[in-house]
């Protein structure tokens, strides 16, 4: 049976995953693909600590020019993540004639474009089905199984750090410091969140999902995003009275040849499917035009989770390179009937929103006027009893749709009045 080489960069928590399935599945995978996988080498910065998974020493390396410069191995898989050195190993491996697997999803929405035309270049290709939503099968689903469609749109809960303090807000009643002091416990957080609960990764996938659905390698300065530390227990509450769940979607809209890309908290209605996705999962609903309505759902995050994606991209790479293949799944057609990135003060939205004022006779009158001058009308409008002892109450309002830029001008004049107590909270609602 043909053996393909494996160099393994980076035995971190997914790494020693990929060996323990490529161990443990050995047997099946050879019988299901007719390729032995064989890791070569694996590079790491630290090979004497101790890890879940017997290692023969012999192929344990600091240095990956000992990956890189041998000939003997077909497919790098780079599990290190960030930047540097990450990319100049991935240059340096296809440099050399090899193929490429990785989970890099911060290095691929930063350098792919010039990392995949340099692939293309050699004639080689970089899988990456670990990078978005760990082992649910997304890439491939979107890359083959949806190969003739065109997409409309594209709404993802990618993050499973943010969706886990969203789903404790709301089902545990914890303010936002008090679920993000549990995503750590359960060490589901970083130490740092910050990628994770201001938005940063998920747009980096939504740059990967952007690509494969509509063709077109997009800046994160082109995504506008807003993260979910200022969501409220509050608000949570509120738009559950309102029938509504909060979720921190990445968002692609295709529209009159205009492309919205956003990631931010969204309310959308409790009865949709998205709604209900819990945890740490992730989901990707997808709208296509030959297909329909697509939703890709499960863990988002996990060793074994984003392991399996990994081996499912080796046992891709190993199927071409059986077959002296070279499928370019990389090159990027732009869907033609896009023309523009549409600006987010843009975009039209409906939206939830919370002032909190004085309770005095002529509140609601002030400030429906100014809305009213801006051209937007409410759909719904709540205000709460005085809490005992409080000073000012919440009146919560749903709008109808209005521009983004109307619905800032109006909020920014309203906050202005003396009546308005705090800054008004303003969360798009999307109906998906
Ligand atoms: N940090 C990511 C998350 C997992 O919380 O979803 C890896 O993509």
């Amino acid at each position: 049976m043909k053996k393909i080489n494996v160099g393994l960069i980076g035995l971190g928590t997914v790494g020693v995953g990929v060996v323990k399935i490529l161990r443990e599945r050995k047997t099946l995978l050879s019988e299901k693909i007719g390729v032995e996988i064989n890791i070569k080498k694996i590079c790491d910065k630290d090979i004497t600590t101790k890890r879940k998974v017997t290692l023969d020493k012999n192929i344990l390396t600091r240095n990956a020019n000992d990956i890189l410069n041998d000939p003997g191995i077909d497919i790098v898989v780079e599990l290190i993540g960030g930047i540097h050195p990450a990319k100049d190993f991935i240059v340096e491996a296809l440099n050399k004639g090899k193929n490429i697997v990785t989970a890099n999803k911060a290095l691929l929405s930063q350098e792919g474009k010039e990392l995949f035309a340099h692939a293309i270049e050699r004639g080689k290709n970089i899988y990456f089905e670990a990078s978005v939503g760990a082992g649910i099968p997304i890439i491939k689903s979107l890359r083959e199984g949806l190969v003739a469609n065109r997409f409309n749109s594209v709404f993802g809960i990618v993050n499973g750090t943010s969706n886990f303090v969203l789903t404790e807000m709301s089902v545990n009643n914890r303010p936002f410091a008090d679920a993000l002091a549990q995503a750590k416990l359960k060490g589901f957080a970083e130490k740092d969140p910050t990628l994770d609960i201001e938005g940063i990764d998920s747009a980096h996938k939504l740059i990967l999902l952007v690509y494969l659905c509509f063709g077109k390698f997009v800046d994160i300065k082109d995504i506008f995003i807003e993260g979910i530390s200022r969501v409220s227990l509050a608000d949570v509450n509120y738009a559950k009275e309102l029938g509504f769940a909060i979720k921190l979607l990445a968002i692609a809209k295709k529209e009159n040849q205009e492309l919205e890309l956003r990631v931010h908290p969204t309310l959308i209605p409790q009865d949709h499917l998205l709604a209900s996705v819990g945890g740490v999962c992730n989901a990707i609903y997808v709208s296509s035009d030959l297909a329909g309505e697509l939703l890709f759902y499960g863990p988002g995050a996990g060793q074994l989770s984003a392991a399996s994606a990994v081996v499912s991209d080796l046992v891709d790479l190993t199927q071409d390179i059986k077959a002296g293949l070279f499928r370019p799944t990389l090159k990027a057609i732009q869907d033609q009937s896009l023309n523009k990135l549409r600006a987010i003060d843009d975009i039209k939205s409906r939206y939830y929103i919370r002032f909190m004022t004085e309770d005095k006779p002529g509140v609601l009158a002030n400030i429906s006027g100014v809305l009213a001058k801006y051209g937007i009308s409410i759909a719904s409008v709540t205000q709460k009893e005085k809490r005992k002892g409080a000073q000012v109450v919440p009146i919560v309002m749903v709008i109808h749709e209005a521009k983004e830029k109307s619905l800032r001008q109006a909020t920014s004049i309203i906050g202005r009045l003396n009546i308005i107590k705090e800054k008004a909270v303003a969360i798009r609602i999307e109906d998906v």
